[in-house]
This record gives structure tokens, sequence and C-alpha cells, in this order.
């Protein structure tokens, strides 16, 4: 496995594979890698016949107050478990070389990126798109693989590809989670024991509105009051955003007759997680 920094030498070895007719697979990430990206990159070696994956904490996505800072990072361990599943190439390039002084070109996804995270945190999805795209002109790759944790994300991934004619199938992964139901996420890290017990409400909650939804329950109104019940029991955890989207669109939804995001934000102390789950009355 090659660790790479320079943009130009990994476009070079990209360039190489292609030429001898190599499909390159590719895999994203901020680092601080759990089981959650090893089962992304597992998909993607399974695609392709060289697996990078890029290790790039990307300032253009976090807001002013926001964790860039403190996102933890661990280069030396990232370095093993990509190894263990069959990395060839870590992509981690410095800030300075991804966005060197006087750079000033940004993607932006229009609409899908107006509600859930894109109203929490203002600019993030265009600093996504913005360094998705760069990464792609950079690994060059034929499939790129992406967690559904980060659905609005996925969605927003999918529409930059299809509105900019670029030529990479985005494959969407399911949400990989803790044995006790939380969603696996580097964030997970800044939560205490008591912040861990009252964030295993999101995944609970999730459970809670598929039962009702089971039961024949259809108003949105009503699902979402429940998981509101469900996630603030006490103060522990306090609640950006609880919606019932279509999974495509992105628009809210007001009865459910097919399948349904429940998309759900919270702060749990310093942490801010996200989870969500696709709700269909017909599967139930
Ligand atoms: O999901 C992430 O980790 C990041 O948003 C991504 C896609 C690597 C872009 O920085």
């Amino acid at each position: 496995m090659q660790v790479v920094a320079d943009v130009k030498e990994m476009q070079r070895l990209s360039e190489v594979w292609r030429r001898e007719g190599k499909i390159i697979s590719f895999v994203p990430t901020m680092g601080y890698l759990h089981e959650g990206h090893l089962a992304l990159m597992k998909m993607a070696r399974k695609k392709g016949d060289v697996l990078v994956i890029s290790i790039f904490v990307n300032p253009t996505q976090f807001g002013p107050g926001e964790d860039f800072e403190r996102y933890p990072r661990d280069m030396e361990r990232d370095k093993q478990l990509a190894e263990s599943v069959g990395v060839d190439v870590i992509f981690a390039p410095e800030v300075q070389d991804m966005y060197p002084e006087g750079y000033q070109t940004f993607v932006e996804v229009i609409e899908i990126t107006k509600p859930l995270c894109g109203r929490s945190r203002p600019g993030h999805f265009r600093g996504v798109t913005t360094v998705v795209a760069k990464l792609f002109n950079i690994v060059k790759p034929h499939v790129a693989v992406f967690g559904e944790k980060d659905f609005q994300q996925l969605q927003v991934i999918r529409r930059m590809v299809k509105d900019l004619n670029m030529d990479v199938e985005v494959l969407g992964h399911p949400i990989v989670r803790e044995k006790d139901g939380l969603a696996m996420s580097s964030r997970n890290v800044y939560l205490s024991p008591e912040e861990r017990q009252a964030a295993l409400r999101i995944s609970r909650s999730l459970g809670v509105a598929r039962e009702l939804v089971a039961q024949g329950v259809r108003e949105a109104p009503e699902v979402l009051r429940k998981v509101r019940e469900v996630l603030t029991p006490d103060e522990g955890l306090k609640i950006d955003y609880v919606e019932l989207r279509d999974p495509e669109t992105l628009k809210e939804v007001s009865h459910i007759n097919g399948p349904t995001l429940l998309a759900i934000a919270a702060f749990v102390g310093k942490a801010r997680l996200i989870d969500n789950a696709i709700i269909s009355p017909i599967e139930n």
C-alpha cells in the first residue's frame, strides 16, 4: 500500500491504471477510520481492480464554530486499517495543496442541499461537492462508494455527478451500526458513557417509527411526534431536526404512502450525530 500526498502523482498513477484498462474504485473519507468506513472499502474492493481511498479533513465543509480543528485524526492507525482491507493507495493531500492561495472555484447543488443538514450547516454541502469533484478529478475513479448514514450527502453527490456528466458510478453502502444500534461515526469518540446512552435513543426512535408505520400509522406529524418523545425524555439530547422526506427529491412528506426517509440530527454533548432510515409501508 502506498500513501500519496502529491496531487500530480495521484493523477499520474490513476492515468497509468486507466491506460492499463484497470477499474479504479474509490472511497473518500476524512480519516479516523472505523468499521463503517472499512465496510465501504470492502464493497469498493470488489468493484474494481485498484482501490484508492482519500483521507482529507476538508476545511470547506466545516462552518465557523464547528469541529474542524478538533476533528479526530490518527494517520498511523488509519494506514493499518486501510491495509487490512486491501487498499492500494491512500491519497492524503495537505490543505494548502487542495486549496492553494488564490483558490476560488466551488461546486454547488442548489435545491436538495437546502433542507436538513443544509439548513443547519450553511455552506456544508458546497464544501462537500467541491472537494468530491476535486477528488474525482485527481483520483479519476470509475466507481465511488459513500455511506448511507450521510443520506443527503449521497443524494447531493448523485445529483452533482448527473448534472455535471461526471463519468463515475456512485454507490451507496447501508449504515453500519455498533452492536447497541448506534450508527458508526468518527464523531462517536466525542461521547462520554452517559452521552452514549442518550445517543442510543436515535437508533431506537427509528425502530419506533418503523413499528408505528407497520401498525398502520401513515400521518407524518403523528410519527414525528412519537419519535421526538423517544428522543427527548430529558435534556441529554437536543434535537436539530427530525423529518420525513421523499428519499429522491428530499421534499417533505405529510403522508407516508411509499418508501420515506426519516432523517434525524441531534446534539449529544459536543457531538452532532445524524442517522436515518427508509421507512416503507409496503415492506412492513
Ligand atoms: O463523508 C465524508 O467523510 C466527507 O463528507 C467526504 C465525502 C469524505 C468529503 O469530505
